[in-house]
């Protein structure tokens, strides 16, 4: 039966990889909805190739542009815009799939109302699962929703899992790759010195900025970590980090025999989007298949903490429990904008998550409403504390 799709952030660089599956699958998949932020430009190009029947924006102007550019060319795609519309298209009944590809904690009530709804949810917006992880679970398991992941490593741990219905199955620990990013050799006494066009450089993955950001400082495989635990319900300490340069090993997961079972591929997020896009079928992704001759070396080391305190960071917030990892990924979130803006400089991407978490106190995460009240005050801590660091050079 062919499945039909709302996209949440199909303008970005998860919503390329999807649209290109999508096109290679007519048969299969269709388009109900396709949401943006600001770049309705691009949208209205989606639109015409897509012919979803919605449209997303942001915000009342860009969707008054969007919808006369859609008209002109003949479009019928109904455009809306604002966070309920966002949360409209994710429960629609009109869709059983929904692409949760939005950047940030914009995606958090979206992904939730798809999976209130029972959807199949395929999700790459991670920070929703790393600010709501036990609500967000638990409307999972009660409404019925199917949760695969998108993100490599988890989409990988997920392929390495055991299916024979036992929770954990003899699993002793989940091992999750990092590329280490751009920064990974750097000296690091000069990384005060870097720049976001250089943070934005991944050696290996092409992605949206504020993940290229996530990845330089190893935030990423912070939240990764946090994602983890909650996707695949392993405490932090049976989670692993694993420097892994060539990016070819996509994560793996350990076993009390002994065997480590892992996913390989080209680094191209096609593999994992049409595998959870399909799953349990496998379907051309449009990725080259891998040649180990070519790739001949597989490289491995210990992620260095002190070069990355990002890391440290969101492990501790995980260990703390509560509203931390909210706390933690609110106050990422203002700090890499600000990075971007060239507001602060890179290592103080990290200095202002560590201050907020010190400055706010940790509580229970007991609804939705208690975490939103979180991540509103460690935003307001961030940019207070940014305001009173200086400009960079
Ligand atoms: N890229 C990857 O390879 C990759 C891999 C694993 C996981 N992920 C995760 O996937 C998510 C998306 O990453 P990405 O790299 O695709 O990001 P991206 O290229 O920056 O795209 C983000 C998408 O979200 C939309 N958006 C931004 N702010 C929004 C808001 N406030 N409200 C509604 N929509 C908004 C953007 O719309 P506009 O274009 O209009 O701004 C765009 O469609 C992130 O959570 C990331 O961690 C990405």
């Amino acid at each position: 039966m062919q499945k039909r799709i709302t996209l949440l952030g199909s303008t970005g660089s998860i919503g390329d990889s999807t649209l290109d599956v999508v096109a290679r699958h007519p048969q299969r998949f269709s388009v109900y909805a396709l949401t943006a932020h600001r770049n309705g430009d691009k949208l209205v190009d989606q639109c015409l190739r897509f012919a979803p029947e919605v449209a997303v924006v942001g915000d009342a102007a860009t969707a008054q542009d969007v919808e006369r550019k859609l008209r002109a060319a003949g479009s019928k795609t109904v455009v809306s815009y604002g966070p309920q519309a966002l949360i409209d298209v994710a429960k629609s009944d009109a869709c059983d799939t929904v692409v949760a590809a939005i950047v940030g904690a914009a995606g958090l009530e979206p992904s939730l109302a798809a999976a209130k709804a029972g959807k199949r949810i395929l999700l790459a917006n991670k920070e929703a699962l790393v600010m709501s992880g036990d609500i967000f679970m638990d409307t999972v398991r009660d409404s019925g929703a199917v949760l695969l992941p998108l993100d490599s490593e988890h989409n990988a741990v997920f392929q390495c899992m055991p299916r024979d219905g036992a929770q954990h199955g003899g699993v002793t620990k989940i091992i999750l790759t990092a590329s280490g990013g751009p920064f990974r050799t750097r000296e690091p006494s000069t990384l005060v010195d870097v720049t976001p066009e250089q943070a934005c450089k991944h050696p290996n993955w092409s992605m949206g900025r504020k993940i290229s950001v996530d990845s330089a400082t190893m935030m990423n495989k912070g939240l990764e970590v946090i994602e983890a635990h909650y996707l695949f319900d392993l405490p932090g300490d049976r989670i692993d980090v694993l420097i892994h340069p060539q990016s070819v090993i996509h994560s793996m997961v350990s076993y009390a025999d002994g065997s480590v079972l892992a996913q390989l591929g080209n680094p191209d997020m096609r593999t994992p989007i049409a595998h959870a896009m399909s799953f349990p079928d496998r379907i051309d992704s449009g990725v080259a298949q891998l040649d180990l001759a070519q790739v001949a070396t597989l490289n491995f080391e210990k992620p260095d903490y002190e070069r990355f305190p990002c890391l440290a960071l969101a492990m501790k917030a995980l260990a703390e429990g509560g509203v931390a990892s909210a706390t933690l990924n609110a106050a990422n979130e203002v700090a890499v904008e600000a990075f971007l803006n060239r507001r602060i400089g890179f290592m103080a991407i990290a200095q202002t998550v560590d201050a907020v978490l010190n400055a706010l106190q940790n509580r229970s995460a007991t609804s939705l409403d208690v975490v939103l009240e979180a991540d509103a005050a460690a935003r307001r801590a961030a940019h207070k504390i940014i305001d009173s660091l200086p400009v960079p050079a």
